[in-house]
């Protein structure tokens, strides 16, 4: 089993805070990702996928065709959007990194599947300190 992995990056506005919080508790807790009025992160996506070597090609999967199911199913979604407002995928969840990674896994693993391979991770840098992975489980 081999391993590939592409990267894309995307820009979104999000703002973390509870309605049944008051203004005291949702800062403590989401500290300036609470600030009324929204604020970016300069996102980093890793989707990494794996599979059998094909022997024709030499490849796991087109890298290509790969960079293009991301962009068109997930990038177009996130990337200048407000996670709070804009993504489908979103509606009803905290915007925060973790809520990401896992609707990210949902949207694009039965797309992955439908290639013959699997998805194995999805890893959402927020900032240069703060990553988050998901494996599916
Ligand atoms: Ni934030």
């Amino acid at each position: 089993m081999i391993h590939v992995t592409r990267r894309e990056r995307f820009s979104a506005a999000h703002r973390l805070f509870r309605e049944d919080w008051d203004d005291d508790k949702n800062l403590e807790v989401f500290d300036k990702c609470t600030y009324p009025n929204w604020h970016g992160h300069n996102y980093v996506l890793y989707v990494t996928v794996k599979g059998e070597l094909n022997h024709e090609t030499g490849f796991v999967v087109n890298i290509k065709r790969l960079s293009k199911i991301i962009k068109e199913n997930i990038i177009s979604k996130l990337d200048h959007r407000n996670l709070n407002m804009d993504v489908d995928f979103m509606k009803g969840k905290m915007a925060s990194t973790e809520n990401l990674v896992i609707g990210i896994w949902n949207e694009l693993e039965p797309i992955i599947n439908a290639l013959g391979i699997q998805l194995h991770k999805i890893r959402i840098e927020e900032t240069e300190n703060n990553f988050v992975e998901y494996y599916g489980n």
